[in-house]
């Protein structure tokens, strides 16, 4: 009964985990201020609050930091700044205000420890209390650090005050610690991305790889309650035991350029137009490990899909991709509420976890929940090597390619490819899947061609005022409804929500007035009548009818017309979709790749 089930913690309970990004550099470049302020350019999708840099010049600490966006920060300023390491941070505030101040890095009373930090520290006021609140001037939980680290440092040295102020912290952390006088940088993590990339005798600490990726291809991935101390080498130790790590040195498959925006006015429409490209590299998969997959899929007892915002919209998909395609009932449910499932759990279920970023929080939360149950993981992750990535059982890399808008787009569909292709796998006809996926591509190739982007625009200048946009889909199309919700909301503002489309009468339908934009996905499927009708409803009371569809109808005020792709249609529906967001957003002269409140791969608890 409802009213009497006990919802047991799963996992340890998580802090609300935000992104930020981090990054240190060491080595023989001198202007190593510049550059970590140019690597934290790229990694501004991840806060973009405030930023800092900090230093060593002349035996002093030097730090700058301020409110406002890095990408405005003038180079001019750090040119004549010789140095050979430096730390830096892009900020997404959690405690404390947007200010100076509050902005990192941080550092100690007496200037000669300076952090940079991603994530929380629970238990910071403890620590303000115990080393005195007078001797703090931030409002931030990471002030505790350097205090910490210059408290046992008058005791011990350097590397063992670091290690000892980690083992007091609780909560998570990714953190970049320098200090005057000693040419070295320590990092370490716990539930914050962190990634060491090694270079010719220079070493770069980032929260993700774009930061140094002209730099080097090479990468140690370091995991929670590890350390790394860099200076003319690496060293890695484990924070609990103290015992020195070995690393496998990874070379990523990834090129400078790709995550730069090149000719495009914003990352979202260079991804998005990207997805003719990355739908074809998702598929072209080892068959092996598909079949591999499927057959895990086929042997499980219970297989849950789960995922968050957009991910979990393309896991909504995949449900109806593994019961159209393959006749296989998997569940859905956003790994925000997975835990709660844990009653149906057995160590014969499969959990499928799907995430661009693979270090979203709540998914790991659903992962570690499923763990305890002994079912096996599945990750679909476009970030090689990440958390996700690491933690499951078996890992599906959909190459993508850098993903740097805030909206999900390219990869969003590439996930969904990878599941049609599984869903096909199932049922011995992975061949006429691939092909199907790959005529796909080959039709979105045709359809981002420049009238057609013209073309959307003007759809978007016509409803770019309107506070309210419907959307509706049914079957394979009703999660790619609800995706276009997110994506019109996320980068307009505008108040956009997806529906069944069999759902409007039962309620909805009440919003409806006069040139309220409603948006009809409609694919050439058994139930495209029943979505005609749904339109047809809407339109009587008054609505701007968008149809995107493969064929015309006079319900349409506005006709975006797709390709015939079967069952494969959310994946060509949703990209008109995307461009209306994308151009809704810029016609509103907001920035779609910040959107307010938001960052790339937020995780919240
Ligand atoms: C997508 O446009 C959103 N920004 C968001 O919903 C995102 O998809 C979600 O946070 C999941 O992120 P992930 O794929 O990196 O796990
Ligand atoms: N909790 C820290 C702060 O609010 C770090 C936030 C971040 O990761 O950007 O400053």
């Amino acid at each position: 009964m409802r009213a009497t089930a006990k919802h047991e913690p799963q996992c340890e309970p998580q802090l609300e985990i935000i992104m930020c990004g981090i990054f240190g550099y060491i080595g023989p470049k001198e202007n190593s201020l510049e550059l970590v302020i140019k690597g934290l350019q790229k990694l501004e999708y991840r806060g973009y609050d405030s930023w800092g840099v900090a230093t060593e010049l002349d035996g002093e600490l030097f730090v700058d930091k301020k409110i406002g966006k890095i990408s405005e920060a003038n180079l001019d300023d750090f040119k004549d700044k010789k140095c050979n390491f430096a730390i830096g941070h892009t900020r997404w505030a959690t405690h404390g205000g947007v200010t100076d101040t509050n902005a990192h890095p941080h550092f100690s009373s007496d200037k000669t420890i300076a952090v940079v930090h991603n994530g929380i520290i629970e238990n910071y006021e403890e620590i303000r209390e115990m080393i005195g609140k007078e001797n703090f001037v931030s409002d931030t939980d990471t002030e505790v650090i350097p205090q910490l680290i210059a408290k046992y440092r008058k005791e011990m040295g350097f590397k063992e005050a670091v290690l000892e102020t980690i083992k007091k912290l609780k909560g998570r952390y990714a953190i970049v610690v320098t200090n005057v006088g000693e040419n070295y940088l320590i990092a370490a993590r716990r539930g914050s991305p962190l990634i060491v990339g090694v270079g010719e005798n220079e070493y770069f600490l980032a929260s993700d790889i774009p930061a140094f990726l002209e730099y080097t291809q090479n990468v140690n991935y370091l995991d929670d309650d590890e350390m790394v101390i860099v200076d003319g080498g690496v060293e890695f130790m484990n924070i609990t035991t103290g015992e020195p790590i070995k690393k496998r040195l990874v070379n990523i498959d990834l090129k400078a350029e790709s995550a730069e925006k090149g000719d495009y006015d914003h990352f979202m429409l260079k991804e998005i137009m990207e997805q003719k490209e990355s739908i074809l590299r998702a598929i072209n998969q080892d068959t092996d490990e598909i079949m591999h997959i499927a057959q895990m899929i086929k042997n499980s007892r219970g297989c849950f899909l789960s995922g968050c915002g957009t991910a979990g919209k393309v896991c909504m998909a995949g449900e109806y991709f593994f019961s159209l395609i393959a006749n296989r009932h998997v569940n859905f449910a956003p790994s925000s509420e997975f835990p709660v499932y844990h009653h149906f759990l057995r160590p014969e279920s499969l959990l499928i976890v799907v995430s661009q970023s693979g270090e979203t929080a709540d998914v790991l939360e659903a992962m570690e929940a499923a763990k305890k149950k002994g079912c096996k993981v599945l990750s679909i992750v476009n970030s090689e090597g990440s958390t996700i990535a690491r933690q499951s059982d078996f890992s599906l890399h959909i190459k993508a390619g850098v993903e740097k808008a805030v909206a999900s787009t390219k990869a969003a569909t590439s996930q969904m490819a990878l599941l049609m292709l599984i869903a096909t796998a199932m049922v011995g006809e992975l061949q006429e899947g691939r092909r199907l996926l790959a005529e796909v591509a080959s039709q979105i190739n045709d359809m981002l061609n420049p009238r057609f982007l013209t073309y959307i625009k003007d759809v978007a200048e016509r409803i770019k005022d309107h506070e309210n946009c419907y959307i509706i889909g049914k079957a394979e199309n009703y999660p790619m409804a609800l995706e276009a919700a997110i994506k019109i909301q996320e980068v307009s503002y505008v108040h956009a929500e997806g529906f069944a489309a069999g759902e409007l009468k039962h309620g909805p339908i009440a919003l409806v007035t006069e040139g309220t934009p409603c948006i009809s996905l409609i694919a050439n499927d058994e139930v495209k009548s029943d979505t005609i009708n749904n339109t047809i409803e809407l339109k009587a009371r008054g609505a701007h009818i968008i149809g995107i569809s493969p064929e015309k109808h006079e319900v349409f005020d506005d006709w975006i017309k797709v390709p015939d792709v079967g069952i494969a249609s959310p994946l060509v529906n949703i990209i008109p979709t995307q461009l209306l967001a994308y151009y809704i957003s810029v016609l509103r002269g907001l920035d779609p790749d910040m959107p307010r409140n938001l960052a790339k791969s937020v995780t919240v608890k």
